[in-house]
C-alpha cells in the first residue's frame, strides 16, 4: 500500500489525514467526535472525517493500507477494543469494553488499528518528528491529562494488556491533590487543572500578577496559555507556576531515565508550548536527581509535530503493521 490514514480521536474532534510513507499529508478531514452521544454516532463521525480526507487526497481506497487511530484511553493489545475511555460515553457511562475497531473497519472499509493517544503520539514523533533516528525514546504529553508513550528498541511498547506507558499515573510525590488521577501522581501535579489551580492559589494569596486582570479576577478562567504568555512577559507568579510544574515533570523524567535509559525524552501536548520557562526546570530537576551517566546522554526536547502527532502516529501504527507483515 502506498498510503495510510492516520487519525486522532479527541474528546472534541476527530481529525484524520491521508499520509504517504514519507509522512506527507495529502488530505484532511475533521468532524466533532460527539463523545457523549454513543459509539454508533462517533463511528459515523469517524467515517465522515476519513471519507473527507480520502476524497481531498484524491487517492483510491484500494491504495490505502489501513486506518490507525489514537484514542484517549486503555486500548487492548490487539488494537481493536477500547477497554476503558473516561471521556467517551455509551448509554450514559464511560466506555468499558467497547469493540470499536470492527464497526470502524466496517464503516470505512479499511483495516483498523487503535492505540492509546499518547502511545500513538510517541509513535508519530518517533517516525516523523523529534524522535527520528533514535531507537529508544520516551514521550510525555501534557494536557487535560498527562500521557506517555514508550518506544523501546524501535517498537512501541504496549505491555501485557495494552496499558503500558501511562506516565501520568506514575507516583512522584506524597501528594495532596487527587481526583481522577491518584494522589501524588504526575498527572495530579501537572495536568492543566493542577497548573491553573497553582496559579489561582497564588492569586488568592494576594500576589500581584498580570494574570489577575487577564482573567478578570475570576480564577476559574485562567488557562495554561495565559500562564505561559504572562511568564514569557516576565510575570513572577506565572514563572513560579511553570517552575513548580517543571519540577514535578522533572521528577517523572528522572524515574523514566533511571528505569529505561532512553536516548531522548520528548515532551509535547499543549502545555509544553510554554517553552523554555517550563523545559529549564524540567531539565534542572532531572539532572539534579538522575545518575549523571544516564542523564548526560539524554536530551530532553520539545515535540515537533504539535497537534498532529496523533495523526502521524496513527499512520505509523499502520505502516509498522504492514512492514512486519511482509
Ligand atoms: C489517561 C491516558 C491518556 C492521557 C492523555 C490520562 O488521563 O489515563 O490514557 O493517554 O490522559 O490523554
Ligand atoms: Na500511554
Amino acid at each position: 500500500a502506498r498510503y495510510v490514514v492516520g487519525a486522532d480521536l479527541g474528546g472534541t474532534n476527530i481529525r484524520a489525514a491521508v499520509l504517504d510513507r514519507e509522512g506527507k499529508m495529502l488530505g484532511h478531514g475533521k468532524r466533532p467526535s460527539l463523545a457523549l452521544e454513543g459509539a454508533t454516532r462517533t463511528v459515523a463521525q469517524i467515517k465522515q472525517a476519513v471519507d473527507e480526507a480520502i476524497s481531498e487526497a484524491g487517492v483510491s481506497r484500494a491504495e490505502i493500507g489501513g486506518l490507525g487511530i489514537g484514542v484517549p484511553g486503555h486500548i487492548d493489545p490487539t488494537g481493536k477494543k477500547v477497554l476503558w475511555a473516561p471521556n467517551f460515553y455509551e448509554d450514559g457511562f464511560p466506555y468499558r469494553n467497547i469493540s470499536l475497531g470492527d464497526p470502524i473497519a466496517e464503516a470505512t472499509a479499511l483495516p483498523v488499528l487503535m492505540g492509546n493517544d499518547a502511545n500513538v503520539a510517541a509513535m508519530g514523533e518517533f517516525r516523523f518528528g523529534a524522535g527520528r533516528g533514535t531507537r529508544t525514546m520516551v514521550m510525555f504529553t501534557l494536557g487535560t491529562g498527562v500521557g506517555g508513550g514508550l518506544i523501546l528498541d524501535g517498537k512501541l511498547w504496549t505491555g501485557f494488556t495494552g496499558g503500558a506507558g501511562e506516565l501520568g499515573h506514575i507516583i512522584i510525590a506524597a501528594g495532596d491533590r487527587g481526583g481522577a488521577a491518584a494522589y501524588g501522581s504526575l498527572e495530579s501535579m501537572a495536568q492543566i487543572a493542577a497548573i491553573c489551580e497553582r496559579a489561582s492559589r497564588k492569586l488568592c494569596q494576594g500576589r500581584p500578577s498580570v494574570l489577575a486582570e487577564r482573567c478578570a479576577y475570576d480564577w476559574h478562567r485562567i488557562t495554561p496559555k495565559d500562564i505561559a504568555d504572562a511568564a514569557n512577559e516576565g510575570d513572577a507568579v506565572a514563572r513560579e507556576v511553570l517552575e513548580e510544574t517543571g519540577y514535578y515533570i522533572g521528577l517523572g523524567v528522572t524515574s523514566v531515565v533511571m528505569l529505561l535509559n532512553p536516548e531522548k525524552i520528548v515532551i509535547g501536548g499543549g502545555v509544553s508550548g510554554a517553552g523554555e520557562l517550563l523545559f529549564e526546570p524540567i531539565r534542572r530537576t532531572a539532572w539534579a536527581n538522575s545518575s549523571s551517566t544516564l542523564i548526560k546522554d539524554c536530551p530532553i526536547i520539545a515535540a515537533e509535530l504539535g497537534d498532529d502527532a496523533g495523526i502521524y502516529g496513527g499512520a505509523g501504527l499502520v505502516f509498522d503493521a504492514l512492514e512486519s507483515a511482509v
